[in-house]
């Protein structure tokens, strides 16, 4: 377990079999690990850490301690998918923080996307170790790490997703998917009983929808954000696009448009669909997708996102556009 190379030996875990035979490897290896002791890991919901969360509590039950923070910047539907599945069906010891004014009292004001970043990322470390320290015994630190994290240490991840917990916050790290590719690590998630949408879920960066919501957040274009977020996801699904599409959602810039509601201007806000496929988004095409479901996706967005008069499809390819919009 504390080899950061993978032995050229080790299968691909491409079955349901193999994916059995690596999680009972991994119970007996995290017992042994852990012995007695407490665990903490930070639960975001994302695949690599829900992964890690299901396989610890498979092993070793609320000796596991798991942190959810809710910073407001999720998608419609996440901190409450988290709660369901691992407090009330899994029966961990789940803490559900939520932090969302905390974040958003932070932000308020800061248009330059690096420092929207830091501030993302340092006042999640913040409110992860408060929430350590009021805790006693804990001896390890449990981490979604997967393969390609180690291979790219100076990849997307590191690069975006910078910080480490304070000097008096030490733990032993315990990383049991370490060695594996991210299709081996949903494969695991699928037979712990993970649900498809937490499995099988298209990349989202680590600031969430706070870089979808341009320049300085406000807490209404971050609702236009995630509701309409929710409404391209629902019909992406519906149209058999899940899955199929690498990544797709939704995008409100920091200006205004004029348009013309019950005989009246308007000035509101415009929805940006975003969708590309990608190997590993260091490049991206944007799929085809038919008008008949654009112009659905559209009339839901009118009728049910507040403070929004239009509605636009990204066209632009990685490079010379970038996936995200900040
Ligand atoms: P870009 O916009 O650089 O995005 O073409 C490439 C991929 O990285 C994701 N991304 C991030 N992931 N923290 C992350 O964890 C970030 O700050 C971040 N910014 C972009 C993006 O969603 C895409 O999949």
């Amino acid at each position: 377990m504390d080899s950061n190379v993978r032995p050229e030996t080790m299968a691909r875990i491409n079955t349901p079999e193999l994916a059995k035979a690596f999680i009972d490897e991994q119970i007996t290896k995290i017992r042994a690990q852990v012995g007695n002791d407490r665990v903490l890991l930070a639960l975001s919901g994302g695949v690599d850490s829900s992964v890690v969360a299901a396989l610890l509590i498979k092993a070793i039950g609320r000796q596991l301690t798991c942190v959810h923070v809710n910073h407001g910047l999720l998608r419609k539907g996440e901190p409450e998918q988290v709660v369901k599945v691992f407090r009330e069906e899994l029966g961990a010891d789940l803490v559900y923080v939520d932090a969302v004014d905390r974040f958003l009292d932070k932000l308020a004001g800061v248009t330059d996307p690096e420092t929207k970043r830091k501030i993302i990322g340092k006042e999640f470390i913040d409110v992860f170790a408060e929430e350590a320290r009021k805790l006693t015994g804990v001896k390890f630190l449990a981490q979604g790490t997967i393969y390609p994290d180690i291979l790219e240490s100076h990849g997307i991840k590191a690069h975006h997703n910078v910080g480490g917990l304070p000097e008096d916050l030490k733990f032993e790290l315990c990383e049991p998917v370490k060695l594996l590719y991210k299709d081996e690590v949903r494969m695991v998630g699928k037979e712990l009983g993970l649900p498809d949408n937490m499995v099988y879920r298209q990349p989202f960066p680590g600031p969430g929808l706070g870089v979808r919501c341009v320049g300085a957040i406000t807490r209404d274009r971050l609702e236009a954000v995630r509701e309409s977020d929710a409404i391209l996801r629902e019909e992406f699904a519906n149209a058999g696009l899940e899955g199929k599409v690498w990544q797709y959602f939704t995008v409100v810039p920091d200006f205004t448009s004029t348009g013309i509601k019950d005989g009246k201007r308007t000035d509101d806000w415009m929805v940006v669909i975003r969708a590309v496929n990608s190997v590993d988004a260091t490049s991206a095409t944007v799929p085809e997708v038919p008008y008949e479901l654009l112009f659905k996706i559209r009339d839901r967005i009118f009728k049910e996102v507040k403070g929004v008069n239009r509605v636009l499809y990204d066209l632009s390819t990685k490079p010379l556009a970038t996936i995200e919009y900040e």
